[in-house]
């Protein structure tokens, strides 16, 4: 790329041009928006449905939008049934490292054999289409396996990232009410074997629905195992049932494809749900384009499938587009700071789409780790999950991409499927700002009064329009989607995101954050009232106001202030046992940095904490209007 100093910007050099899959942004970015429609036909061209739509768009039931109404497609007849015509059959589609060196590779062919054994397997555990099916898994291929069989059959797949606890896995289970949960033994991180099914042994007591359990084998450690609700994968898998052919099921382009939890500013997490059309549409354009997809690319989305990243850019889109993705399952430093870069020469991956906390954590180790291997393959980098600060731009596009690959800064949420404000690979870059609307989206930042605020000035982030990707609704709860995401702007019908932003005068976009009650932790999204919850659970804390506060590795950091029932004393031992509770609630992504204990907490009349004056304090700031605030 070439810097220009004095515009503070990165430009594409030609061979970049040259050879992009959209050479040109303006003019396609005004035909998306003025024949929006249109536009998402000709995406959607590229797949094959069994039937085609009798309706792009049916927006009869605002704000419960339907795309390709009457069309007939799955997503794996996409990932993998037609590729089985083509010359990808033999293709690698997956290549995946365990922490502890395993290596497995399955082509196109072999993959389409995994999957539909599962399905097989699943099959005869009665699941049926509709049914909501929970994965606990490690990453490892079999999480992969699991999720695609679900799609296959017509089943929905409710994946529940490793590292949340069997209190959190047990609340997502009870409420997508699942008859059957896939989960493995263990996994391998940082060398450590994680007790995967000790967690789910304890979810699923409290979980009457669960009639099944699948384990597949990873680590080999003990597990308990019980009569008639357990059953090894490999034992079924040997069995005549798993036969590795299995008809794909016609859903309908608004069928459910999965469910994903995903936090808000209540307490409970919102099963965020998905369906095969238009997802299917919208993950694969925007992943064709925004990384320039070309047939022989190796794509490694270092996300876990646990999170929507790893369901729209590890699993469905490279799939979509028969790229080879690579999957690694552990740490990045294990053994050392290297395995990542390691990993990247050995495999010749080409594109590395990431978050900013991982960079930050791997730039720390010093350039040395990286340098010393040979990452002449990469052609375009990706960050996700939290404003990338310049710093770790620079070193990103320095040292791992080698002044040669762009940037792309994909803005986008749970709800929305796939990236939403992104750049191109011809797009001149500016550090921190995620550039651009992707095609066919309108997106401004506005004022308290609805208003577009000046070039430059902070305000409310909004899309004005709705897409392919959008999340079909809340899980069992119609009315929270309506209250979350368009009560807001009901009279504009926006889209309110719940970000703060700020656009500058050549149009780039630059969020600034959450504004509401959600956490970015390490790009782990975290609802303050979740974690105040677990901490009230705690017999001797009577109140709790959670904030995040700036951190160096981490983006955001918890701090916690906690009111603490009368007669009891704060101490160092309480500070740690609070933590740990907190952990053992939810997860070790959630654990505070710091607990603080007070007397009070600032609220409002109304009786809710005022978190930006807990904030402003922490922080020695101004607290801004407190005309509210009842002490
Ligand atoms: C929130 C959504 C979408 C994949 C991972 C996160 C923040 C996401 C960026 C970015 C600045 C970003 C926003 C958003 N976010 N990407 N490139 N720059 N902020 O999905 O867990 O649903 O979180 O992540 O605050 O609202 P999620």
């Amino acid at each position: 790329m070439i810097f220009d100093e004095n515009k503070g910007m990165y430009f594409p050099t030609e061979d970049i041009v040259n050879q992009a899959n959209v050479k040109e942004y303006e003019k396609l970015y005004k035909y998306s928006i003025e024949h929006r429609e249109e536009f998402w036909a000709e995406q959607a061209e590229y797949l094959d449905w069994f039937k085609k739509w009798d309706k792009v768009l049916d927006d009869t039931d605002k704000p419960f939008y339907k795309w390709f109404q009457g069309g007939k497609i799955n997503i794996v007849h996409n990932a993998i049934d037609r590729h089985l015509k083509t010359a990808n059959r033999n293709k690698i589609a997956v290549i995946w490292e365990g922490e502890n060196g395993d290596v497995r590779t399955f082509s196109y062919h072999a993959l389409n054999r995994e999957v539909s054994k599962f399905a097989n397997v699943l099959k005869s555990m009665g699941v049926k289409k509709g049914d909501i099916v929970t994965i606990y898994m490690p990453q490892i291929p079999e999480q992969i396996f699991a999720m695609l069989a679900c799609a296959k059959i017509g089943a929905v797949h409710s994946v529940v990232y490793g590292g949340f606890s069997n209190e959190a896995l047990s609340e997502r289970i009870r409420d997508a009410e699942s008859r059957v949960v896939v989960t493995a033994d263990g996994g391998f991180r940082r060398g450590k074997v994680t007790d995967l099914k000790g967690i789910v042994n304890e979810a699923v007591v409290l979980c009457p629905t669960v009639e099944v359990v699948i384990t597949v084998k990873r680590t080999g450690h003990d597990v308990y195992m019980e009569n008639d609700r357990d059953y090894w994968y490999h034992d079924l898998e040997s069995l005549p049932i798993a036969s590795p052919n299995c008809e794909t099921e016609e859903t309908d382009a608004n069928d459910m494809l999965f469910l994903l939890y995903t936090s808000g500013s209540t307490g409970k997490p919102k099963g965020m749900m998905h369906s095969h059309g238009g997802y299917s549409v919208y993950t694969s354009t925007t992943h064709r384009m925004v990384f320039d997809i070309k047939p022989e690319d190796r794509f490694w989305c270092a996300a876990d499938p646990g999170w929507i990243t790893g369901h729209s850019y590890l699993l469905y889109a490279p799939l979509i587009n028969g790229s080879t993705i690579f999957m690694y399952e552990g740490a990045p430093n294990h053994p050392y700071p290297n395995r990542w870069w390691r990993m990247i020469e050995k495999y010749g991956i080409n594109i590395l789409y990431t978050s900013p906390t991982a960079i930050r954590g791997l730039m720390r180790y010093g350039d040395s780790w990286v340098t010393r291997h040979d990452l002449s393959s990469l052609r375009l980098l990706g960050s996700v999950g939290e404003p990338i600060n310049p710093e770790a731009w620079r070193w990103y596009y320095k040292v791992v991409g080698g002044e040669k690959c762009p940037i792309m800064d994909t803005w986008w949420q749970t709800e929305t499927g796939g990236f939403m404000i992104t750049p191109l690979p011809i797009m001149p870059l500016k550090p921190g700002s995620a550039s651009k609307p992707f095609f066919g989206n309108e997106i401004s930042v506005v004022n308290e009064q609805h208003e577009e605020v000046k070039a430059g000035e902070e305000g409310a982030l909004v899309i004005k329009n709705v897409w392919p990707g959008l999340a079909s609704g809340i899980y069992k709860d119609p009315e929270k989607f309506v209250e979350t995401y368009w009560k807001k702007y009901e009279k504009e019908g926006w889209y309110h995101p719940g970000d703060s932003a700020r656009i500058d005068e050549d149009g780039y976009i630059w969020v600034i954050g959450r504004s509401d009650d959600v956490i970015k932790v390490s790009g782990y999204r975290l609802g303050t009232a979740e974690i105040e919850s677990a901490l009230v659970s705690h017999p001797l804390v009577v109140e709790a106001g959670v904030i995040p506060l700036p951190h160096n590795l981490k983006g955001n950091a918890i701090h916690a202030f906690v009111i603490l029932k009368t007669g009891t004393s704060p101490s160092r031992e309480l500070e740690t046992e609070l933590k740990e509770h907190v952990v053992k609630m939810m997860g070790p992504i959630a654990k505070p940095e710091e607990i603080i204990f007070s007397e009070s907490l600032p609220k409002t009349r109304s009786g809710k904490i005022m978190r930006r004056v807990l904030k402003a304090r922490a922080l020695g700031q101004d607290e801004g209007d407190i005309s509210t605030l009842e002490e």
